[in-house]
């Protein structure tokens, strides 16, 4: 028999575990936070472009991209990195910023993908527990080589104010990767403590207030020298040719995106209203979801099984800190007065 060929840290990894993807399409999804609207028309006239430019590599530093993106933030392309999705982002962090004998900071609850990506690194965690309201709260001398926070946060969905954030990255010696992957969704950003600050960097993606979680699309913005490490380490030709082209389809149709997103905050108004009325705890949410705890006596597992027969899928995460919250994507008007109607007979 031969030994283990897997790195022992690898056959002990407990794997992220994505949102299912069901097959039956008359399931109502709202359990991966994806925008339930279609993406700009100008994206589809790139998908029925010729064909002969993929026998080409592509830019293996997406140049063209990453001036269009420095002209929406009036920066310089040297401030940007683009990656194939803002998971690749977050992992390069840990590859680019941290010793082996350094720590790897987050919330908990946050992203589970943080702790994750820390134990396929081998790198030691300081998780900082949220409060029961899922306020910031910051252990006095906290450090870390890294911190990853995701703000708007998820699953928990509330902001945390840029003055907050501000003065916990003039406070910490390591690299605050400011994940705002739901920003758009929210009535402040923190990109200009990124293009000013040497230990800031904002992470954002195409996925959710562009429609585009299939594309697979991320940048990072930040000092020059931390955006030097992240391209000498990447894949060679991490970013397709085709999500290059797409993404600049994109960018370049702002306003699509944005009326998308005020359709999304209009809903989420609305819904958390009526989930309110049933008797839901729903907390202030500043994204394109909504953390909610079940009226008593009724059990979020229970809610989320419920659901699920009546072919509504919400995310539900087992578990001592999040066991009783569902998160639920904020999706169409129509397919959440389907929402309402099934959380009334559960
Ligand atoms: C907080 C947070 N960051 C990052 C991501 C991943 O984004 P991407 O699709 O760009 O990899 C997600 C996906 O759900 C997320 O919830």
């Amino acid at each position: 028999m031969k030994k283990d060929l897997t790195r022992k840290a690898v056959l002990d990894l407990e794997a992220y575990t994505p949102g299912e993807q069901p097959k039956d399409k008359s399931i109502i999804k709202l359990n991966t936070n994806e925008n339930a609207y279609p993406p700009s028309r100008k994206v589809e006239q790139v998908l029925t472009g010729p064909v002969d430019r993929l026998r080409l590599y592509p830019d293996p530093v997406c140049m063209e991209l990453r001036e269009r993106i420095a002209e929406i933030y009036n920066c310089s392309v040297d401030q940007v990195f683009v990656g194939n999705g803002s998971d690749e982002i977050l992992a390069l962090c840990i590859r680019a910023f941290c010793e082996k004998d350094g720590f790897v900071g987050y919330f908990e609850p946050s992203y589970s993908l943080y702790p994750v990506l820390a134990a396929i690194y081998e790198m030691e965690t300081r998780p900082i527990r949220l409060p029961d309201d899922f306020s910031w709260t910051m252990e006095e001398d906290y450090e870390a080589s890294l911190f990853f926070l995701a703000n708007p946060n998820a699953p928990t969905s509330i902001l945390y104010p840029k003055k907050t954030v501000r003065a916990f990255c003039e406070g910490f010696s390591g690299v605050v990767l400011i994940d705002e992957a739901y920003v758009d969704f929210s009535r402040e950003n923190c990109m200009d403590l990124a293009l000013s600050m040497e230990n800031v960097i904002v992470s954002r993606t195409l996925s959710k207030s562009f429609s585009l979680a299939g594309l697979r699309l991320g940048y990072a913005i930040g000092p020059k020298v931390l955006m030097e490490a992240f391209y000498k380490i990447k894949d060679s030709y991490n970013v397709s040719r085709l999500a290059q082209d797409i993404a600049l389809a994109a960018l370049s149709d702002l306003g699509h995106m944005e009326s998308n997103v005020d359709r999304i905050r209009q809903t989420r108004e609305k819904v958390s209203g009526e989930l309110e009325k049933l008797g839901f705890v729903v907390f202030p949410s500043e994204t394109n979801f909504l953390w909610t705890k079940p009226p008593e006596g009724k059990t979020a597992e229970g809610v989320f099984n419920d659901l699920r027969e009546k072919k509504i899928l919400v995310r539900y995460f087992p578990g001592e800190l999040t066991g009783d919250y569902l998160r639920i994507t904020v999706a169409t008007d129509g397919e959440m007065r389907a929402l309402v109607d099934a959380l009334r007979g559960c």
